[in-house]
């Protein structure tokens, strides 16, 4: 099959530089002469969520990913992690860069990042500091990586004090989203990405939230058509917004809605799986969309489509959802001060007028979002 290519194109000062994301169904049997020019008789090394060595026969794209790309290359290590937020930790790093550097790479050296977010975001972090910087590609494995994190150069661990406090920006050179390997994702994986893809409608694209509203079991059934068009409409979106603001310093922080609320839960949750970030940012749009109507942005009667939409999808839409997770809302709000986008200890929060138009709150008053969370929590 011929994969459809997105380009995703970024403004750098000085001059511009593009990267192809290939979507579609089993590329990764062809990701070799996909990736060609890229590996071009390089020595490659492939860090892979270890679900795929384990589970060889459940799954069986990794071992053609790997024949596939051997053909080009002049030598391939691989290296197995595990994936889930709780490994994503300085002391894996430091485990990556360790075994990696062991394999006597050179700058030519090209790392693979084979797995969800955990893996792209800690690989894509351990490229950028290895020899100053080695090239890296992106083959994400989870909806959640191949809508959102394998895309725009965001790389990272998480610090004891709070979610993806560590890391760079660092653009991989190309991204394949093969919709075949999400058949062994778990249903409660599929649907933590899902959340990420309606993100996207509420950020900017109302028709496209309408369009999810009337195909989300398709979706979530692994309907091969609807799952390409969510991945080139949420990569397309993701990239119009990312082109001139790689950094970050502007209309990048639109696609944090729901991330201040959702990593502060994720952080009070300790990674433990007790609740992933996709149902964390799930609970946090729909708190941002509360309090957009609190400050009155928006209506009740959009909050309440929004609740409905991820309620049918099976993700939580209010803390209280999730079973075993207790805290005050002065937790909650202790943990503001650690998202980057607070300056000055003022807070800056992704709200919405309504379903398809975020903006950027910044310096929200102290009381009203702590009286917010009293209500909430
Ligand atoms: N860099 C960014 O821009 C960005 C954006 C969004 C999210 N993120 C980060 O991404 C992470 C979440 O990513 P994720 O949800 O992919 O988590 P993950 O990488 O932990 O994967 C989720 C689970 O699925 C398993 N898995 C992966 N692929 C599989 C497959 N095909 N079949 C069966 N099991 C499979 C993993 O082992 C893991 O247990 C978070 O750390 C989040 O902060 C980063
Ligand atoms: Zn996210």
């Amino acid at each position: 099959m011929n994969p459809e290519i997105i380009n995703v194109n970024i403004n750098k000062k000085i001059n511009k530089s593009s990267y192809p994301i290939f979507v579609g169904n089993n590329l990764l049997i062809q990701a070799g002469e996909l990736l060609k020019k890229y590996i071009n008789n390089k020595k490659l090394i492939v860090i892979h969520d270890d679900f795929f060595s384990i589970n060889k026969s459940t799954n069986s794209h990794f071992d053609r990913f790997i024949q596939s790309i051997k053909k080009e290359a002049a030598s391939v290590n691989l290296m197995a992690i595990s994936g889930g937020d709780k490994t994503k930790t300085m002391s894996q790093l430091t485990n990556i860069l360790e075994s990696v550097l062991s394999f006597d790479i050179d700058r030519d050296t090209l790392l693979i990042a084979f797995g969800g977010g955990v893996v792209g975001d800690i690989a894509g972090f351990a490229s950028s500091i290895l020899l100053r910087g080695i090239d890296f590609i992106q083959i994400p494995t989870t909806l959640l990586s191949q809508v959102d994190s394998s895309v725009g150069g965001k790389t990272g661990v998480n610090g004891s004090l709070g979610k993806n406090l560590i890391g760079t920006f660092h653009q991989p050179l190309a991204v394949i989203a093969d919709t075949s390997i999400l058949k062994t994702l778990p249903r409660r994986e599929l649907r933590a990405g899902f959340a990420e893809v309606i993100k996207y409608g509420l950020i900017k694209d109302k028709s496209f939230f309408i369009w999810l509203e009337d195909n989300f079991e398709k979706i979530l059934n692994l309907n091969d058509i609807s799952l390409n068009k969510v991945i080139i409409t949420s990569c397309s979106i993701k990239s119009d917004i990312i082109q001139d603001d790689e950094k970050e310093i502007g209309k990048r922080a639109l696609l944090n809605l729901g991330h201040t609320f959702g990593h502060a839960i994720e952080s009070i949750g300790n990674y433990d799986k007790k609740i992933i970030h996709g149902e964390a940012v799930a609970i946090g749009i729909c708190m941002a969309f509360s309090f957009s109507k609190k400050l009155g942005f928006c209506l009740e009667s959009e909050v309440e489509r929004v609740k409905a939409l991820f309620k049918k999808s099976g993700l939580p839409t209010a803390i209280k959802d999730i079973p075993n997770l207790l805290f005050s809302s002065d937790e909650m709000f202790d943990k503001f001060k650690y998202d980057k986008k607070t300056r000055n200890n003022k807070l800056t929060f992704i709200l919405n007028n309504k379903i398809g138009e975020s903006f950027i709150k910044k310096d929200v008053n102290t009381e009203i979002i702590k009286n917010f969370l009293t209500e909430e929590i």
